[in-house]
């Protein structure tokens, strides 16, 4: 069985859903934002401040591409992830690409309780991150959109994305 990558933006519920996937369908799951914490011994915040968002891009994808080999994987990646170096052509041609797709207005009632963990959020008025979100996802989107499948992140969760990928005969 091959991997599967959950993409989307901040606050689409990659992590929660991904959690009820992997336990649904047994596969290991990773977050990869947790997974490169532990690897470089620094959150997020620490990385962008002390060593640049380069390095953490750099650092980001090198732990994506070290999954190649596994499987039965349900991977969630950080929303940059699919955007940066080739990692999203990487993504599709090492698995099953999901994208959880959300509109900017529910993004960012679900950021704006947690903007201060997140180092591209921090600082910003709700209004801010609103207009934040609005562009990001508009120079994002194009790459989100390459996803081998696309589905709806309002009211997702495991049980629904196990349907979706049978239906898909993915699983
Ligand atoms: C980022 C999203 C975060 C994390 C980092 C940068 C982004 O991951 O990787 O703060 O560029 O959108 P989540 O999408 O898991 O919050």
């Amino acid at each position: 069985m091959a991997n599967i990558f959950l993409i989307g933006f901040m606050g689409s519920g990659k992590s929660t859903v991904g959690k009820q996937l992997a336990y649904l369908l047994q596969y290991d799951f990773i977050d990869l934002d947790e997974y490169l914490q532990k690897q470089e011994g620094a959150t997020i915040t620490q990385l962008f401040e002390e060593k640049g968002e380069s390095y953490f891009r750099e650092q980001e994808s090198q732990y994506l591409k070290s999954f190649h080999a596994s499987e039965k994987l349900v991977l969630s990646t950080g929303g940059g992830a699919p955007c940066f170096f080739d990692n999203m052509k990487w993504m599709n041609e090492n698995g099953t690409t999901v994208y959880l797709k959300a509109v900017p207005k529910l993004l960012a009632d679900r950021l704006k309780k947690e903007k201060d963990h997140r180092p591209l959020l921090r600082g910003k008025s709700n209004d801010e991150v609103i207009d934040f979100i609005n562009q990001k996802l508009g120079e994002r989107e194009k790459f989100y959109l390459s996803a081998k499948i696309i589905v709806d992140a309002v009211s997702l969760n495991g049980k629904k994305l196990v349907h979706e990928l049978k239906v898909r005969n993915i699983i």
